[in-house]
């Protein structure tokens, strides 16, 4: 269910009218909803029959910290790929023994901080890396836990940007190497074999590929295994797809999990999944306002005040969201096709191509939808322009959960050395 509806023809967040909330909050804005994102946790958490799942929500999704809180709140860990994400994790409560810790560039910051928190798991993604921990854990008299993160040289994901299990990808170890890399791990006196793990890549609405890399990992536990390796967990990362697009395409959750159990369910070890998309993407709104309708004689366009700076996936990835006008409006009922555009001085500042509307005027509102994830994260102060704010909505309840970072404060970011 969607909690941005039309009420008399508004569009509202939960009992919030979007409209009215422009009135404190200036364009464009992010809003979210709790109950929306509550709904998907438990949606997800219910869906596997099996005692013995650990959702670790992948923070770059949506790395605000009352998101991470509403996820902590419903029993979440979280998986982290830098120390700044894992310091929002622990601010907004997640425990440290449900963080795993992704990347294939961890620094000895990064590490060392994680160790001195004693995270539940390192995904160790390289030798080199694997060696490093292991000096590192040793200097502060630990065993770090670590998982190896396999390569299965799978094509997976909706986009070749977001595709990770392939050979030529950078992430992981080819799932050729993983025993020789087991026993060398064995053999480091800073790690402890907590894991294995696996992450093939993002916006996957297929079960092959995802059975595929099961069968994969499943080959290599038992390989290591017969070898007397103790293998406690498998993180089977993140990648469950969305429907943006309404087409009815998406994964089905159930299906997903009745694979995880056929395949992984029954070895008696904990299931770490890392969802970040599912959790968080259909549960956030971009509030933008029209500055100018543009009317040629072969082309409309509608420049809106959001900008790709602001929320990039469509001109990153090609990726389509839908585009509701927040205000319903039949002023001469009849549609016409608009380019929906933003104010950045680039082609690519596009939201959407010929998106039928009615009249559309300076002033109105328009909401992207399905931005919940990787809509601000990825944002950025290109053109110079400010950091927007996001809203988070319960019921009639909103409140500000970032503010606006005003063009001032970046400005004075910058200094002009006296000898200049
Ligand atoms: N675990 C690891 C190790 C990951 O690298 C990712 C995403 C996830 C979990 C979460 O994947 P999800 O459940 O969200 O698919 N910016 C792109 C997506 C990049 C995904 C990066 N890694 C986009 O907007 O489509």
């Amino acid at each position: 269910m969607s909690y941005f509806t039309y009420k008399e023809s508004r569009l509202s967040a939960e009992n919030i009218d979007l409209a009215g909330l422009v009135k404190s909050i200036s364009t464009p804005f992010y809003c979210y909803s709790l109950s929306s994102l509550q709904d998907k946790y438990k949606t997800l958490s219910s869906s596997y029959k099996n005692d013995n799942l650990l959702i670790c929500y992948s923070i770059k999704a949506n790395s605000n910290q009352s998101i991470i809180k509403c996820f902590s709140d419903l029993g979440s860990g979280a998986d982290v790929v830098s120390i700044g994400e894992l310091k929002r994790a622990l601010k907004a409560k997640i425990p440290n023994k449900k963080i795993v810790f992704s990347g294939v560039g961890k620094t000895t910051e990064e590490i060392n901080y994680a160790l001195e928190k004693d995270i539940l798991m390192f995904n160790v993604e390289s030798l080199d890396e694997l060696k490093h921990l292991s000096v590192l854990a040793k200097n502060q008299g630990k065993k770090a836990p670590t998982a190896i993160r396999i390569n299965p040289n799978i094509a997976a994901g909706g986009n070749a940007k977001i595709s990770t299990g392939k050979t030529e990808d950078k992430f992981g170890i080819s799932w050729e190497d993983a025993i020789d890399i087991y026993n060398i791990a064995d053999s480091l006196e800073g790690i402890e074999i907590k894991g294995i793990d696996i992450h093939i890549g993002s916006q996957i609405n297929d079960l092959d590929p995802f059975s595929k890399s099961f069968e994969c990992i499943l080959d290599i536990i038992k390989e290591l295994e017969s070898r007397n390796f103790n293998i406690d967990i498998i993180d089977i990362g993140g990648g469950i797809g969305i429907d943006y697009k309404d087409e009815g395409k998406n994964l089905n959750i159930d299906e997903y999990f009745e694979l995880v159990q056929e395949k992984l369910g029954d070895l008696g070890k904990t299931i770490i999944i890392e969802p970040g998309r599912y959790l968080t993407a259909e549960s956030g709104v971009l509030v933008t306002e029209i500055i100018y309708v543009k009317k040629e004689s072969n082309k409309n366009f509608v420049i809106v005040d959001a900008g790709m700076n602001d929320f990039i996936r469509p001109t990153l990835y090609g990726a389509e969201h839908k585009i509701l006008p927040v205000i319903e409006n039949t002023r001469s009922n009849s549609l016409e096709p608009y380019d929906i555009v933003g104010p950045i001085c680039e082609t690519g500042d596009l939201f959407f191509k010929n998106l039928p509307l009615d009249n559309p005027k300076k002033g109105d509102l328009l909401a992207l939808l399905s931005v919940g994830a990787y809509g601000s994260v990825l944002s950025s102060n290109y053109n110079s322009r400010p950091t927007i704010s996001e809203v988070l909505v319960k019921d009639h309840q909103s409140e500000l959960i970032r503010d606006k970072i005003e063009i001032d404060e970046i400005v004075k970011r910058d200094k002009i050395p006296d000898w200049l």
